[in-house]
């Protein structure tokens, strides 16, 4: 009878002591021990940890294969397990038999035993999976993705699809990659200019910047709605927190306002975080001991503490008292850079502060406008070390309003009339926010730059594998 298969991380345990299984993965080490058997450690991507495997010279390809295993090979394993007798694991594997399926050369194979920095294990994106940093890294993305959806399910939110390809530009900045398929060679042209009217769709059509303003039609039928997905940034931004290429969660909500919209964000962070500690602790550990020793100290505060909030106003005082000299100096009316908005969280509130009503010349046209006329009501999640994760506000449900601030900002009204309907018909106060999904593991790991903590990163002039 073929044995039952089992994954590292379930053989690990002890529940699985006497039984018959076949374990499939990659080795990782191979000790030959005087005694005439071997050790071997198998990893495949369940845990952090690989399933430490005997390997005895009974074995018929003990000599021709066994002995000939580096890291790297795929291999196929048949035991028992058994308790182990060494430190650092509770059981261990008696291989009846070793079926190697790939070999991997050391000469050629790059991931040795050695530390390699992570510039250059970007240049292998395409097996740093097999790495105990972005095996980790992978497994609390994914409970991360995991959590979201339970979180807005259990909430109460319906999950829609918004269009990956669309004409209209949410956030008004312009930062979009075009899609077509005219010709660059021989492109149609009318009045001397690129004639879109001959292209795929009719008009010109971009890459999503955001799934906002479909979002609002769900929400101002369905209630409570969530987009995730794909978002597409043409900014020429070379930093550590940008990509050209990113996921993004946005919840929207009918009959919803400000206050709301910040319940909600930190109800979401809070419950992300508790459930990457509690679902994840092995790589939890992991990054805390190696990459950031704060990790585990900042998801324990993030899953029972509240945030601390304060208005945009509030804060650009806080910083021109602060005495600190920053690159940007700090007034009202200028946008926060990266550094104030880390003073803030890092050093002034010591956990995530979300930023409340901001000067209405920065922020997007959507954004609901006090009664003050100087500043709109947005708000920004602001978390240590990253700066900001959330982008969020309350939408302008009032037609003239609207209207007006898009001349504002110089976009033409007629260009968003399906938009304009949602304040037409029916309109309600509403309101959402936008989640970074590599920002937020960024802060959940602490690893440094956003490019290693998504699979195959997208940035200025790199779009390898
Ligand atoms: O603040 P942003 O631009 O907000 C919006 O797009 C709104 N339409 C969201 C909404 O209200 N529904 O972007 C939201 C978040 C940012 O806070 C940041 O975490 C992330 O998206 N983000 C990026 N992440 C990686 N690379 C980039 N280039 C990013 N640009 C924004
Ligand atoms: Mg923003």
């Amino acid at each position: 009878m073929p044995a039952t298969k089992a994954s590292v991380v379930v053989a690990r345990t002890p529940a699985l002591i006497g039984q018959h299984v076949l374990i499939q993965g990659w080795i990782r080490t191979r000790r030959d021990s005087k005694g005439g058997f071997s050790f071997l450690e198998v990893n495949d991507g369940s845990s952090l940890h690989g399933l430490q495997i005997i390997a005895e010279a009974a074995l018929p390809n003990y000599t021709s294969e066994v002995l000939k295993l580096t890291a790297g090979c795929s291999v196929s394993v048949e035991g028992q397990i058994t308790a182990s007798a060494g430190s650092g694991q509770a059981t261990e594997l008696k291989a009846t038999s070793v079926t190697v399926h790939g070999w991997a050369d050391p000469e050629q194979y790059p991931l040795q035993k050695k530390h390699h920095s992570f510039e250059v294990l970007r240049e292998w994106a395409h097996l740093r999976p097999r790495t105990n940093t972005f095996g980790a890294l992978l497994r609390i993305r994914n409970c991360v993705c995991r959590s979201i959806h339970t979180f807005f399910q259990e909430e109460g939110f319906l999950y829609v699809h918004t269009p990956i390809i669309t004409a209209s530009d949410c956030e008004g900045a312009g930062a979009m990659f075009r899609v077509s398929t005219i010709d660059p060679a021989k492109p149609p042209l009318a009045e001397g200019k690129v004639d879109y009217a001959q292209d795929f769709f009719g008009k010109p059509t971009f890459l999503t910047v955001s799934g906002q303003l479909e979002g609002e039609a769900c929400a101002t039928a369905l209630g409570k709605i969530y987009t995730f997905g794909p978002t597409f940034r043409a900014e020429n931004s070379n930093t550590t927190r940008h990509l050209a290429e990113f996921w993004m969660i946005e919840p929207e909500m009918a009959f919803c306002d400000l206050e709301g919209d910040m319940d909600l964000a930190e109800r979401f962070l809070r419950r992300i975080c508790g459930d990457v500690l509690a679902q994840c602790p092995e790589d939890v550990a992991f990054f805390n001991e190696r990459i950031d020793k704060t990790v585990l100290e900042t998801l324990k505060t993030m899953s029972t503490s509240s945030f601390e909030r304060m208005s945009y106003t509030e804060a650009v005082a806080i910083l021109e008292k602060s005495g600190k000299t920053f690159e940007f100096p700090v007034q009202w009316g200028c946008d926060l850079q990266s550094e104030h908005e880390r003073f803030l969280a890092e050093e002034h509130c010591k956990k995530p502060v979300i930023l409340f009503d901001y000067p209405r010349a920065l922020k997007a046209f959507y954004m609901r406008l006090n009664d003050d006329g100087k500043t709109v009501r947005a708000m920004d999640v602001l978390a240590p070390k990253v700066g900001e994760i959330i982008g969020g506000s309350q939408r302008e449900e009032r037609l003239d309003v609207l209207e007006q601030r898009m001349i504002e900002q110089k976009l033409n009204p007629r260009d968003y009339g399906w938009y304009l309907d949602l304040r037409r018909f029916g309109t309600v106060p509403h309101a959402g926010f936008g989640l970074g999904l590599e920002r937020l593991i960024q802060f959940i790991t602490g690893m440094g730059n956003i490019r290693d903590v998504i699979p195959f990163p997208r940035t200025p002039g790199s779009a390898e594998f």
